[in-house]
């Protein structure tokens, strides 16, 4: 049995997973004090005019605060001059760039990695909001600067009408059954498909941990990538055995079943579907935002050795593993990586979300070339260990 987590308000995760977890809204106030201070509202405006970072600024009208509008990013400074009574500016991944912010994933650790997408953040002024909606999406709503009031109303679905004209699916209408204002740190689990309405009740930042699902026609969509990548299955299929003649312009049923197993037989075949699962759980949401690493030799990581470094995951990239037999096989930002044996024990550790002292224990040629190679990658990076 785990231990009561203060994040989930002193239930333990078993209990958070039985009972709220995809199902209803769990309110933890004081969550995550931490989070307060790690951003203040020019920083998120000043990360908003990144010509990489995906931001969307969303604004309603005075005369009419019905009447939405969307601008994406790339954002400028001429997007916000005029700006109404009432606005929001959501910043994705923030977490690509706030190192201290990436590190409050370790609070959601009972979730599998690759489950996560990535953290925004959502910056308003007193009534600004991104109206009453909901999200095919599992959401950690964290409040860090200022306050918002947040309302939860019915579970929606496939089915639900939104507001004609708008450019945001927004719900015409909400039944209110919570409404509570949540201060910094304070948490609000909101599973998928229940409406929400978040209203910044003073200059306020409210940060989303995102949780992706993963979906058949994406993962279809890989394994027949893995497939076409085969040149051996572009080879002519010989005839099935043909004795009669039939209709010019019939395929018979035997030919479709033929056509068909051949089709199943590589289906079949889990190595490349387990490859194409894995492609896909591991690639990065934004890869544009996985920094540049410098390049780095094994000589130059022989010589840092027991120098005071560790090795932790760049927060940009993903990282994941399979293990079967005693076998253990990694993937990263959408590719399958080639790792030693020496090294798998370690990396998996890593990809487990722990940090790896640089030292002696590392001393073997394999293993420092894996190292330099998922350096050089940016799929780990090297940090002092004083800046922990
Ligand atoms: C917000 O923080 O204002 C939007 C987050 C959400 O509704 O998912
Ligand atoms: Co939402």
């Amino acid at each position: 049995m785990s231990l009561p987590l203060d994040v989930l308000g002193g239930i333990t995760a078993e209990q958070f997973l039985a009972e709220y977890w995809q199902k209803k809204p769990l309110l933890v106030r004081n969550a995550l004090p931490d989070i307060a201070n790690i951003l203040e509202p020019k920083d998120v405006l000043e990360l908003a005019l990144d010509e990489n970072v995906t931001a969307r600024l969303i604004k309603q009208k005075d005369r009419d605060p019905n009447q939405w509008s969307v601008k994406t990013s790339p954002l400028l400074k001429a997007d916000f001059q005029k700006m109404p009574k009432l606005w929001t500016l959501l910043v994705q991944a923030v977490d690509h760039y706030s190192f201290d912010l990436s590190e409050f994933w370790k609070q959601f650790s009972f979730i599998p990695q690759w489950r996560r997408d990535d953290i925004m953040v959502s910056y308003a002024e007193k009534g600004g909001s991104v109206g009453k909606h909901f999200d095919f999406y599992d959401v950690f709503l964290v409040q860090g600067h200022g306050h918002r009031r947040w309302q939860l109303g019915q579970m929606c679905d496939a089915e639900t009408e939104f507001v004609a004209g708008q450019p945001l699916r927004l719900l015409p209408e909400m039944d209110i059954n919570f409404d509570e204002v949540l201060a910094p740190g304070d948490l609000l689990y909101v599973p998928p498909g229940l409406s929400h309405y978040g209203v910044a009740e003073d200059e306020c930042l409210t940060y989303s941990f995102g949780f992706r699902m993963a979906n058949v026609t994406e993962m279809m969509d890989r394994v027949a990538d893995k497939f076409t990548e085969n040149p051996l299955l572009k080879n002519p299929l010989l005839d099935i055995i043909r004795k009669h003649v039939t209709p010019v312009g019939q395929v018979t049923e035997s030919e479709i079943e033929y056509l068909k197993e051949k089709l199943f037989e590589q289906l079949q075949n889990s190595t490349v579907i387990e490859d194409a699962i894995m492609s896909v759980m591991s690639e990065s949401k934004y890869p544009d935002n996985i920094p540049e690493a410098e390049e780095i030799g094994t000589g130059d990581l022989e010589e840092a050795l027991d120098q005071g470094y560790q090795l932790m995951l760049e927060p940009a990239s993903r990282l994941l593993y399979t293990e079967q037999d005693g076998d253990i096989l990694f993937w990263a930002n959408g590719e399958g990586l080639c790792i030693s044996d020496e090294f798998a024990v370690h990396l998996k550790t890593l990809a487990d979300g722990q940090s790896l002292m640089l030292d002696e224990t590392l001393y073997d040629a394999d293993i420092l070339e894996d190292i330099a190679m998922l350096l050089n990658e940016s799929i780990l990076m090297l940090v002092p260990t004083e800046s922990e």
